[in-house]
Protein backbone atom coordinates (compact mmCIF):
# COMPACT_ATOMS: atom_id res chain seq x y z
CA UNK A 1 0.00 0.00 0.00
CA UNK A 2 1.07 3.70 -0.49
CA UNK A 3 0.59 5.81 2.08
CA UNK A 4 0.94 9.50 2.05
CA UNK A 5 0.57 12.71 3.98
CA UNK A 6 -1.34 15.71 3.04
CA UNK A 7 -2.83 18.80 4.68
CA UNK A 8 -6.46 19.69 4.03
CA UNK A 9 -10.49 19.83 4.97
CA UNK A 10 -12.32 16.84 4.69
CA UNK A 11 -15.30 18.28 2.42
CA UNK A 12 -12.75 19.04 -0.09
CA UNK A 13 -10.72 15.60 -0.62
CA UNK A 14 -11.53 14.31 -3.82
CA UNK A 15 -11.26 10.61 -2.81
CA UNK A 16 -13.02 7.25 -2.53
CA UNK A 17 -13.72 7.75 0.93
CA UNK A 18 -12.84 9.96 3.94
CA UNK A 19 -12.52 8.63 7.00
CA UNK A 20 -13.21 10.66 10.55
CA UNK A 21 -13.93 9.73 14.07
CA UNK A 22 -17.26 9.65 16.44
CA UNK A 23 -16.40 9.48 20.38
CA UNK A 24 -19.13 7.89 22.84
CA UNK A 25 -22.16 9.13 23.24
CA UNK A 26 -22.12 10.47 19.68
CA UNK A 27 -19.37 13.34 20.26
CA UNK A 28 -18.36 14.33 17.09
CA UNK A 29 -14.74 14.71 15.85
CA UNK A 30 -13.14 18.30 14.56
CA UNK A 31 -13.26 16.36 10.99
CA UNK A 32 -16.74 14.56 11.20
CA UNK A 33 -18.21 18.34 12.08
CA UNK A 34 -16.84 20.06 9.62
CA UNK A 35 -18.60 17.80 7.22
CA UNK A 36 -22.01 17.78 9.66
CA UNK A 37 -21.56 21.38 8.92
CA UNK A 38 -20.62 21.32 4.84
CA UNK A 39 -23.85 18.86 4.49
CA UNK A 40 -26.52 20.57 6.64
CA UNK A 41 -26.33 18.02 10.10
CA UNK A 42 -26.61 14.98 7.58
CA UNK A 43 -24.02 13.27 10.09
CA UNK A 44 -25.26 14.60 13.25
CA UNK A 45 -29.33 13.75 12.10
CA UNK A 46 -28.22 9.81 11.24
CA UNK A 47 -26.39 9.79 14.98
CA UNK A 48 -29.47 10.81 16.44
CA UNK A 49 -31.82 8.53 15.17
CA UNK A 50 -28.91 5.96 16.57
CA UNK A 51 -27.24 4.86 13.34
CA UNK A 52 -23.82 4.63 15.80
CA UNK A 53 -22.93 5.85 19.23
CA UNK A 54 -19.32 5.48 18.96
CA UNK A 55 -18.43 2.88 20.90
CA UNK A 56 -14.83 1.31 20.01
CA UNK A 57 -15.45 -1.00 17.03
CA UNK A 58 -18.61 0.68 15.64
CA UNK A 59 -18.55 1.72 11.95
CA UNK A 60 -21.22 3.72 9.96
CA UNK A 61 -20.21 3.92 5.94
CA UNK A 62 -22.34 6.87 4.16
CA UNK A 63 -22.50 7.34 0.44
CA UNK A 64 -23.99 10.99 -0.85
CA UNK A 65 -22.89 13.10 1.85
CA UNK A 66 -23.98 16.60 0.62
CA UNK A 67 -21.68 19.30 -0.60
CA UNK A 68 -18.14 16.83 -0.03
CA UNK A 69 -16.30 15.39 -3.11
CA UNK A 70 -15.83 12.10 -1.81
CA UNK A 71 -17.58 9.01 -2.81
CA UNK A 72 -18.22 7.70 0.75
CA UNK A 73 -17.84 8.70 3.92
CA UNK A 74 -16.66 6.02 6.88
CA UNK A 75 -17.06 6.67 10.53
CA UNK A 76 -15.56 4.85 13.28
CA UNK A 77 -16.55 4.73 16.93
CA UNK A 78 -13.37 5.13 19.06
CA UNK A 79 -15.15 5.03 22.82
CA UNK A 80 -14.40 7.58 24.97
CA UNK A 81 -12.48 10.31 23.83
CA UNK A 82 -9.95 10.57 27.11
CA UNK A 83 -9.63 7.01 27.09
CA UNK A 84 -8.10 5.95 23.73
CA UNK A 85 -5.33 4.09 24.73
CA UNK A 86 -2.72 2.54 22.12
CA UNK A 87 -4.73 -1.13 22.42
CA UNK A 88 -7.66 1.27 21.47
CA UNK A 89 -5.95 2.63 18.55
CA UNK A 90 -5.10 -0.33 16.97
CA UNK A 91 -8.55 -1.84 17.21
CA UNK A 92 -9.58 1.37 15.75
CA UNK A 93 -7.19 1.19 12.77
CA UNK A 94 -7.93 -2.67 12.41
CA UNK A 95 -11.83 -2.11 12.44
CA UNK A 96 -11.06 0.96 9.71
CA UNK A 97 -9.25 -1.64 7.29
CA UNK A 98 -11.57 -4.43 7.77
CA UNK A 99 -14.75 -1.78 6.52
CA UNK A 100 -12.27 -0.36 4.07
CA UNK A 101 -11.21 -3.88 2.78
CA UNK A 102 -15.31 -4.87 2.34
CA UNK A 103 -16.44 -1.37 0.88
CA UNK A 104 -13.98 -2.27 -2.55
CA UNK A 105 -13.13 1.57 -1.95
CA UNK A 106 -9.27 2.12 -3.20
CA UNK A 107 -8.49 5.21 -2.21
CA UNK A 108 -8.73 7.16 1.33
CA UNK A 109 -8.03 9.78 3.37
CA UNK A 110 -7.82 9.47 6.89
CA UNK A 111 -8.83 11.98 9.27
CA UNK A 112 -8.39 9.44 12.91
CA UNK A 113 -4.74 11.34 12.83
CA UNK A 114 -6.76 13.78 15.16
CA UNK A 115 -7.28 11.18 17.49
CA UNK A 116 -6.02 12.53 21.00
CA UNK A 117 -3.75 10.13 22.70
CA UNK A 118 -2.05 10.97 26.30
CA UNK A 119 1.66 11.55 24.92
CA UNK A 120 1.68 10.21 21.98
CA UNK A 121 3.12 12.28 18.68
CA UNK A 122 1.63 12.57 15.38
CA UNK A 123 4.50 10.47 14.43
CA UNK A 124 3.34 7.77 16.79
CA UNK A 125 0.57 7.56 15.53
CA UNK A 126 0.90 7.65 12.16
CA UNK A 127 3.95 4.64 12.16
CA UNK A 128 1.09 2.67 14.63
CA UNK A 129 -1.68 2.91 11.61
CA UNK A 130 0.43 1.84 9.23
CA UNK A 131 1.33 -1.21 11.40
CA UNK A 132 -2.06 -1.57 12.32
CA UNK A 133 -3.43 -1.41 8.38
CA UNK A 134 -0.75 -3.83 6.79
CA UNK A 135 -1.72 -6.14 10.00
CA UNK A 136 -5.65 -6.07 8.76
CA UNK A 137 -4.91 -6.50 5.38
CA UNK A 138 -2.28 -9.00 4.97
CA UNK A 139 -2.58 -12.38 3.88
CA UNK A 140 -0.66 -15.78 2.87
CA UNK A 141 -2.03 -17.24 -0.09
CA UNK A 142 0.85 -18.00 -2.10
CA UNK A 143 0.56 -21.97 -1.91
CA UNK A 144 -3.21 -22.06 -2.72
CA UNK A 145 -3.56 -23.57 -6.42
CA UNK A 146 -6.35 -20.93 -7.21
CA UNK A 147 -4.89 -17.23 -6.60
CA UNK A 148 -8.14 -14.73 -6.20
CA UNK A 149 -6.85 -11.52 -5.83
CA UNK A 150 -9.20 -8.92 -3.90
CA UNK A 151 -11.13 -7.23 -6.76
CA UNK A 152 -10.71 -3.43 -5.43
CA UNK A 153 -7.86 -3.61 -2.99
CA UNK A 154 -7.15 -0.27 -0.61
CA UNK A 155 -4.03 0.53 -2.59
CA UNK A 156 -3.48 4.40 -1.45
CA UNK A 157 -3.90 5.62 1.95
CA UNK A 158 -3.81 9.32 3.03
CA UNK A 159 -2.63 10.54 6.20
CA UNK A 160 -4.42 13.92 7.05
CA UNK A 161 -2.49 16.27 9.16
CA UNK A 162 -3.81 19.77 10.43
CA UNK A 163 -1.50 21.69 9.13
CA UNK A 164 1.57 22.16 6.47
CA UNK A 165 3.65 22.59 9.43
CA UNK A 166 3.41 18.74 10.24
CA UNK A 167 3.72 17.41 6.95
CA UNK A 168 7.61 17.50 7.40
CA UNK A 169 6.74 14.90 10.38
CA UNK A 170 4.28 13.28 8.80
CA UNK A 171 6.42 12.38 5.77
CA UNK A 172 9.48 10.89 8.36
CA UNK A 173 6.81 8.53 10.11
CA UNK A 174 5.38 7.42 6.74
CA UNK A 175 8.91 6.51 5.90
CA UNK A 176 9.62 4.53 9.13
CA UNK A 177 6.35 3.09 9.28
CA UNK A 178 6.70 1.53 5.82
CA UNK A 179 9.68 0.14 6.60
CA UNK A 180 8.91 -1.39 9.74
CA UNK A 181 5.81 -3.06 8.04
CA UNK A 182 8.00 -4.10 5.30
CA UNK A 183 10.01 -5.61 7.67
CA UNK A 184 7.11 -6.95 9.18
CA UNK A 185 5.72 -8.73 6.31
CA UNK A 186 9.07 -10.91 5.40
CA UNK A 187 9.04 -11.72 8.76
CA UNK A 188 5.41 -13.35 8.45
CA UNK A 189 5.94 -14.27 4.61
CA UNK A 190 9.04 -16.30 5.66
CA UNK A 191 7.87 -17.86 9.32
CA UNK A 192 4.41 -19.02 7.26
CA UNK A 193 6.07 -20.73 5.06
CA UNK A 194 6.39 -24.57 5.68
CA UNK A 195 9.13 -26.51 6.60
CA UNK A 196 9.84 -28.59 3.57
CA UNK A 197 9.83 -25.29 1.78
CA UNK A 198 11.93 -22.90 4.37
CA UNK A 199 14.49 -24.78 5.06
CA UNK A 200 18.05 -23.59 6.37
CA UNK A 201 19.11 -23.23 2.57
CA UNK A 202 16.18 -21.22 1.74
CA UNK A 203 16.99 -18.83 4.83
CA UNK A 204 20.14 -18.68 2.88
CA UNK A 205 18.60 -17.64 -0.35
CA UNK A 206 16.30 -15.48 1.13
CA UNK A 207 19.56 -13.20 3.05
CA UNK A 208 21.39 -13.48 0.07
CA UNK A 209 18.67 -11.27 -1.63
CA UNK A 210 18.99 -8.93 0.70
CA UNK A 211 22.36 -8.13 -0.57
CA UNK A 212 21.33 -7.57 -4.21
CA UNK A 213 18.47 -5.27 -2.53
CA UNK A 214 20.28 -3.42 -0.18
CA UNK A 215 23.88 -1.95 -1.16
CA UNK A 216 24.97 -1.14 2.16
CA UNK A 217 24.41 -5.43 2.99
CA UNK A 218 27.36 -7.91 2.87
CA UNK A 219 25.52 -11.54 3.44
CA UNK A 220 28.07 -14.62 4.05
CA UNK A 221 26.51 -18.02 4.43
CA UNK A 222 29.03 -20.77 5.53
CA UNK A 223 27.62 -24.85 5.35
CA UNK A 224 27.86 -27.71 7.64
CA UNK A 225 31.60 -28.48 6.55
CA UNK A 226 33.15 -25.30 7.60
CA UNK A 227 30.79 -24.72 10.38
CA UNK A 228 31.79 -28.40 12.00
CA UNK A 229 35.99 -27.46 11.03
CA UNK A 230 35.21 -23.82 13.11
CA UNK A 231 34.64 -26.11 16.23
CA UNK A 232 30.64 -25.21 16.72
CA UNK A 233 30.33 -28.40 17.83
CA UNK A 234 26.71 -28.02 19.53
CA UNK A 235 25.22 -25.95 16.07
CA UNK A 236 26.52 -29.73 14.52
CA UNK A 237 25.27 -31.86 17.49
CA UNK A 238 21.80 -30.50 16.40
CA UNK A 239 22.40 -30.41 12.65
CA UNK A 240 23.98 -33.39 11.84
CA UNK A 241 20.39 -35.53 12.82
CA UNK A 242 18.54 -33.38 9.29
CA UNK A 243 19.23 -34.00 5.76
CA UNK A 244 19.09 -30.25 5.27
CA UNK A 245 22.56 -28.57 5.32
CA UNK A 246 22.66 -26.54 8.65
CA UNK A 247 23.89 -23.23 7.43
CA UNK A 248 25.66 -19.82 9.49
CA UNK A 249 24.04 -16.91 8.20
CA UNK A 250 25.87 -13.76 8.74
CA UNK A 251 24.35 -10.26 7.41
CA UNK A 252 25.76 -7.35 7.80
CA UNK A 253 24.68 -3.87 6.93
CA UNK A 254 26.93 -1.11 7.76
CA UNK A 255 25.64 1.92 7.37
CA UNK A 256 27.48 3.66 10.32
CA UNK A 257 31.26 4.50 10.21
CA UNK A 258 33.69 2.36 10.34
CA UNK A 259 34.89 2.62 14.08
CA UNK A 260 31.52 2.55 14.92
CA UNK A 261 30.40 -0.62 17.28
CA UNK A 262 27.55 -2.64 15.69
CA UNK A 263 24.29 -4.04 17.69
CA UNK A 264 24.83 -7.66 16.60
CA UNK A 265 21.23 -9.68 16.65
CA UNK A 266 21.22 -13.35 16.84
CA UNK A 267 18.12 -15.32 15.75
CA UNK A 268 16.78 -19.12 16.10
CA UNK A 269 16.30 -20.73 12.74
CA UNK A 270 15.02 -23.80 13.69
CA UNK A 271 13.12 -24.59 10.59
CA UNK A 272 11.52 -27.10 12.03
CA UNK A 273 11.40 -28.20 15.32
CA UNK A 274 10.59 -32.09 15.68
CA UNK A 275 12.33 -32.04 18.85
CA UNK A 276 14.90 -34.94 17.84
CA UNK A 277 15.08 -38.42 19.29
CA UNK A 278 13.47 -36.69 22.24
CA UNK A 279 10.65 -36.59 19.46
CA UNK A 280 7.60 -33.96 20.70
CA UNK A 281 4.41 -35.40 21.03
CA UNK A 282 1.86 -35.32 17.45
CA UNK A 283 -0.64 -32.25 18.94
CA UNK A 284 0.05 -29.02 17.06
CA UNK A 285 3.79 -30.26 16.18
CA UNK A 286 2.89 -28.76 12.49
CA UNK A 287 3.47 -25.30 14.49
CA UNK A 288 7.29 -26.05 14.83
CA UNK A 289 7.60 -24.70 11.75
CA UNK A 290 7.48 -21.68 13.17
CA UNK A 291 10.43 -22.37 15.39
CA UNK A 292 12.43 -20.36 12.98
CA UNK A 293 10.97 -16.97 13.76
CA UNK A 294 13.64 -15.23 15.73
CA UNK A 295 15.65 -15.85 12.70
CA UNK A 296 12.82 -14.08 10.72
CA UNK A 297 12.63 -10.92 13.29
CA UNK A 298 16.28 -10.63 12.80
CA UNK A 299 15.87 -10.65 8.72
CA UNK A 300 12.59 -8.16 9.04
CA UNK A 301 14.70 -5.81 11.34
CA UNK A 302 18.07 -5.86 9.71
CA UNK A 303 15.86 -4.98 5.86
CA UNK A 304 13.91 -1.99 8.02
CA UNK A 305 17.51 -0.38 9.16
CA UNK A 306 18.81 -0.99 5.93
CA UNK A 307 16.29 0.26 3.81
CA UNK A 308 16.06 3.35 6.17
CA UNK A 309 19.74 3.87 5.34
CA UNK A 310 20.34 4.12 8.99
CA UNK A 311 23.54 5.47 10.02
CA UNK A 312 24.47 2.89 12.46
CA UNK A 313 26.18 -0.92 12.21
CA UNK A 314 23.69 -3.59 12.48
CA UNK A 315 24.48 -7.74 12.01
CA UNK A 316 21.99 -9.97 12.51
CA UNK A 317 23.84 -13.71 12.97
CA UNK A 318 21.19 -16.58 12.32
CA UNK A 319 22.20 -20.32 12.40
CA UNK A 320 19.73 -22.64 10.61
CA UNK A 321 19.33 -25.85 11.01
CA UNK A 322 16.57 -28.81 11.12
CA UNK A 323 16.17 -30.63 14.16
CA UNK A 324 15.09 -34.17 13.41
CA UNK A 325 15.74 -37.92 14.65
CA UNK A 326 17.74 -39.76 12.75
CA UNK A 327 20.44 -42.77 13.02
CA UNK A 328 23.15 -40.33 13.64
CA UNK A 329 21.38 -38.22 15.80
CA UNK A 330 22.46 -36.44 18.84
CA UNK A 331 20.69 -38.96 21.51
CA UNK A 332 20.21 -37.83 25.33
CA UNK A 333 23.52 -38.15 27.41
CA UNK A 334 25.67 -37.02 24.32
CA UNK A 335 28.49 -34.80 25.40
CA UNK A 336 29.75 -32.34 22.88
CA UNK A 337 32.16 -29.56 22.80
CA UNK A 338 30.83 -26.09 21.91
CA UNK A 339 32.91 -23.00 19.94
CA UNK A 340 33.69 -21.35 23.72
CA UNK A 341 35.38 -25.05 24.55
CA UNK A 342 33.08 -25.32 27.49
CA UNK A 343 31.23 -29.41 27.14
CA UNK A 344 27.68 -30.00 27.17
CA UNK A 345 25.71 -32.67 28.12
CA UNK A 346 22.64 -32.84 25.75
CA UNK A 347 20.07 -34.51 28.17
CA UNK A 348 17.06 -33.63 25.95
CA UNK A 349 17.61 -33.03 22.31
CA UNK A 350 14.55 -31.09 22.78
CA UNK A 351 16.07 -28.30 23.83
CA UNK A 352 18.23 -27.62 20.66
CA UNK A 353 17.46 -23.89 20.36
CA UNK A 354 20.33 -22.85 23.11
CA UNK A 355 22.63 -25.27 21.65
CA UNK A 356 22.77 -23.73 17.98
CA UNK A 357 22.58 -20.25 19.79
CA UNK A 358 25.21 -20.67 22.26
CA UNK A 359 27.61 -21.33 19.23
CA UNK A 360 26.31 -18.42 17.52
CA UNK A 361 26.49 -15.70 20.46
CA UNK A 362 30.01 -16.94 20.66
CA UNK A 363 30.80 -16.14 16.71
CA UNK A 364 29.11 -12.78 18.00
CA UNK A 365 32.34 -12.04 19.66
CA UNK A 366 34.25 -11.12 16.90
CA UNK A 367 32.04 -8.20 15.41
CA UNK A 368 33.07 -6.32 18.62
CA UNK A 369 29.68 -5.63 19.35
CA UNK A 370 28.48 -2.82 21.48
CA UNK A 371 25.14 -4.78 22.54
CA UNK A 372 24.29 -8.44 21.20
CA UNK A 373 20.36 -9.25 21.42
CA UNK A 374 19.27 -12.62 21.11
CA UNK A 375 15.61 -13.76 19.64
CA UNK A 376 14.20 -17.03 20.10
CA UNK A 377 11.24 -19.39 20.45
CA UNK A 378 12.96 -20.87 23.01
CA UNK A 379 10.99 -22.47 25.56
CA UNK A 380 7.22 -23.68 26.18
CA UNK A 381 7.59 -22.16 29.69
CA UNK A 382 7.27 -18.52 28.75
CA UNK A 383 4.18 -19.21 27.68
CA UNK A 384 2.77 -20.37 30.87
CA UNK A 385 4.65 -17.49 32.89
CA UNK A 386 4.05 -14.75 30.09
CA UNK A 387 1.05 -16.00 27.89
CA UNK A 388 0.99 -14.73 24.52
CA UNK A 389 1.21 -11.32 25.08
CA UNK A 390 4.83 -10.10 25.87
CA UNK A 391 7.68 -11.60 25.25
CA UNK A 392 10.56 -12.18 28.06
CA UNK A 393 13.46 -10.19 27.72
CA UNK A 394 16.49 -11.41 30.74
CA UNK A 395 20.04 -10.08 29.71
CA UNK A 396 23.46 -9.19 31.97
CA UNK A 397 23.52 -5.27 31.16
CA UNK A 398 20.20 -3.61 33.06
CA UNK A 399 20.51 -0.46 30.67
CA UNK A 400 20.07 -2.48 27.82
CA UNK A 401 17.38 -4.50 29.52
CA UNK A 402 15.93 -0.92 29.81
CA UNK A 403 16.17 -0.10 26.47
CA UNK A 404 14.05 -2.98 25.29
CA UNK A 405 11.40 -2.42 27.58
CA UNK A 406 10.83 1.24 26.90
CA UNK A 407 11.14 0.30 23.24
CA UNK A 408 8.53 -2.47 23.65
CA UNK A 409 6.24 0.14 25.65
CA UNK A 410 6.74 2.57 22.89
CA UNK A 411 6.29 -0.14 19.67
CA UNK A 412 3.24 -1.56 21.19
CA UNK A 413 5.39 -4.91 20.85
CA UNK A 414 5.64 -5.27 24.36
CA UNK A 415 7.79 -7.36 26.48
CA UNK A 416 8.99 -8.18 30.42
CA UNK A 417 11.56 -8.65 32.60
CA UNK A 418 12.34 -12.07 33.60
CA UNK A 419 14.99 -12.49 37.02
CA UNK A 420 18.18 -14.46 35.62
CA UNK A 421 19.67 -14.48 38.87
CA UNK A 422 22.53 -16.59 39.78
CA UNK A 423 19.88 -18.91 42.10
CA UNK A 424 18.83 -20.86 39.14
CA UNK A 425 22.60 -21.47 37.76
CA UNK A 426 23.05 -24.60 39.55
CA UNK A 427 19.95 -26.22 37.95
CA UNK A 428 22.43 -27.08 34.90
CA UNK A 429 24.76 -28.63 36.54
CA UNK A 430 26.34 -32.12 35.24
CA UNK A 431 28.04 -34.99 36.89
CA UNK A 432 29.71 -35.41 33.27
CA UNK A 433 30.33 -32.00 31.49
CA UNK A 434 30.96 -28.03 32.23
CA UNK A 435 27.03 -28.12 32.02
CA UNK A 436 23.42 -29.97 30.71
CA UNK A 437 21.18 -28.43 28.70
CA UNK A 438 17.81 -28.45 30.19
CA UNK A 439 17.46 -27.19 33.85
CA UNK A 440 15.15 -29.49 35.26
CA UNK A 441 11.91 -28.85 36.95
CA UNK A 442 10.78 -25.19 37.50
CA UNK A 443 11.59 -22.07 35.40
CA UNK A 444 12.41 -23.22 32.19
CA UNK A 445 12.30 -19.65 30.42
CA UNK A 446 14.99 -18.72 32.66
CA UNK A 447 17.49 -21.43 33.08
CA UNK A 448 17.70 -21.57 29.40
CA UNK A 449 18.33 -18.17 29.51
CA UNK A 450 21.19 -19.01 32.54
CA UNK A 451 22.47 -21.60 29.72
CA UNK A 452 23.08 -18.91 27.28
CA UNK A 453 24.49 -16.45 29.54
CA UNK A 454 27.68 -18.62 30.14
CA UNK A 455 28.26 -18.03 26.39
CA UNK A 456 27.58 -13.97 27.02
CA UNK A 457 30.02 -12.92 29.49
CA UNK A 458 32.21 -10.80 27.12
CA UNK A 459 29.70 -8.41 25.99
CA UNK A 460 26.16 -6.60 26.70
CA UNK A 461 22.98 -8.94 26.15
CA UNK A 462 19.80 -9.35 26.38
CA UNK A 463 17.55 -12.71 25.65
CA UNK A 464 14.03 -12.37 24.10
CA UNK A 465 12.22 -15.53 24.23
CA UNK A 466 9.72 -14.77 21.81
CA UNK A 467 7.42 -18.55 21.83
CA UNK A 468 4.40 -17.16 23.16
CA UNK A 469 4.33 -14.58 20.58
CA UNK A 470 5.73 -15.60 17.28
CA UNK A 471 2.74 -17.07 16.01
CA UNK A 472 -0.91 -17.59 16.99
CA UNK A 473 -2.63 -21.33 16.87
CA UNK A 474 -5.85 -21.97 16.28
CA UNK A 475 -8.30 -20.33 13.47
CA UNK A 476 -6.14 -17.75 13.22
CA UNK A 477 -3.01 -19.63 12.79
CA UNK A 478 0.16 -17.69 11.47
CA UNK A 479 3.73 -15.72 12.19
CA UNK A 480 2.87 -12.00 13.99
CA UNK A 481 5.90 -10.24 12.67
CA UNK A 482 6.91 -10.23 16.29
CA UNK A 483 9.40 -8.69 17.79
CA UNK A 484 10.36 -6.77 14.58
CA UNK A 485 8.90 -3.41 15.68
CA UNK A 486 10.52 -4.08 19.46
CA UNK A 487 13.46 -4.15 17.52
CA UNK A 488 13.74 -1.38 14.92
CA UNK A 489 11.95 0.81 17.44
CA UNK A 490 15.24 -0.33 20.49
CA UNK A 491 17.34 1.04 17.66
CA UNK A 492 15.61 4.06 16.67
CA UNK A 493 16.24 5.00 20.27
CA UNK A 494 19.52 3.60 19.82
CA UNK A 495 20.14 6.17 17.16
CA UNK A 496 18.36 9.24 18.87
CA UNK A 497 20.88 8.57 22.14
CA UNK A 498 24.33 7.99 21.25
CA UNK A 499 24.69 8.06 17.90
CA UNK A 500 23.48 11.94 16.96
N1 LIG B 1 10.92 -24.61 20.03
C1 LIG B 1 10.69 -25.14 21.34
C2 LIG B 1 9.98 -24.15 22.25
C3 LIG B 1 8.50 -24.04 22.06
C4 LIG B 1 7.67 -25.06 22.50
C5 LIG B 1 7.95 -22.93 21.51
C6 LIG B 1 6.31 -24.95 22.37
C7 LIG B 1 6.59 -22.80 21.38
C8 LIG B 1 5.76 -23.82 21.79
C9 LIG B 1 12.02 -25.51 21.99
O1 LIG B 1 13.00 -25.96 21.13
C10 LIG B 1 11.73 -26.60 22.95
O2 LIG B 1 11.36 -27.65 22.50
N2 LIG B 1 11.90 -26.34 24.23
C11 LIG B 1 11.63 -27.29 25.24
C12 LIG B 1 12.71 -27.21 26.27
C13 LIG B 1 12.69 -28.35 27.26
C14 LIG B 1 13.05 -29.65 26.56
C15 LIG B 1 13.67 -28.03 28.36
C16 LIG B 1 10.27 -26.97 25.86
O3 LIG B 1 9.97 -25.78 26.04
O4 LIG B 1 9.51 -27.89 26.11
MN1 LIG C 1 12.84 -28.08 20.79
ZN1 LIG D 1 12.87 -25.32 19.21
Amino acid sequence: MEYTVKSGSPEKQRIGCVVVAVFAQRVLSAAAKILDKASGNQISNLIRRGELEGDLGGTLLLHNVENTLCDRVLLIGCGKEKEIDTNAFRKINSTMAATLKASGTTEVASFLTEIPIKRKSLTWKIQQSIEAIDETLYTFNQLKSEQKPPRRPLRKFVFSVSGRGQLTEGEEAVRRGMAISTGIKLAKDLANLPGNICTPDYLAIQALTMQKQFPKTRVTVIGEKEIEDMGMGTFMSVSKGSRQDGKLITIEYRGGDKKQQPIVLVGKGVTFDSGGISLKPGAAMDEMKFDMCGAASVMGAVSACAELLLPLNIIGIIPAVENMPDGVASKPGDIVTSLSGQTIEILNTDAEGRLILCDALTYAERFDPEVVIDIATLTGAVIVALGAHPAAVLGNHKPLIHDLLKAGKSSGDRCWELPLWDDYQEQLDSNFADMANIGGKGAGTITAACFLSRFTKKYHWAHLDIAGVAWKGGKEKGATGRPVSLLVHYIFQHLNGKHK
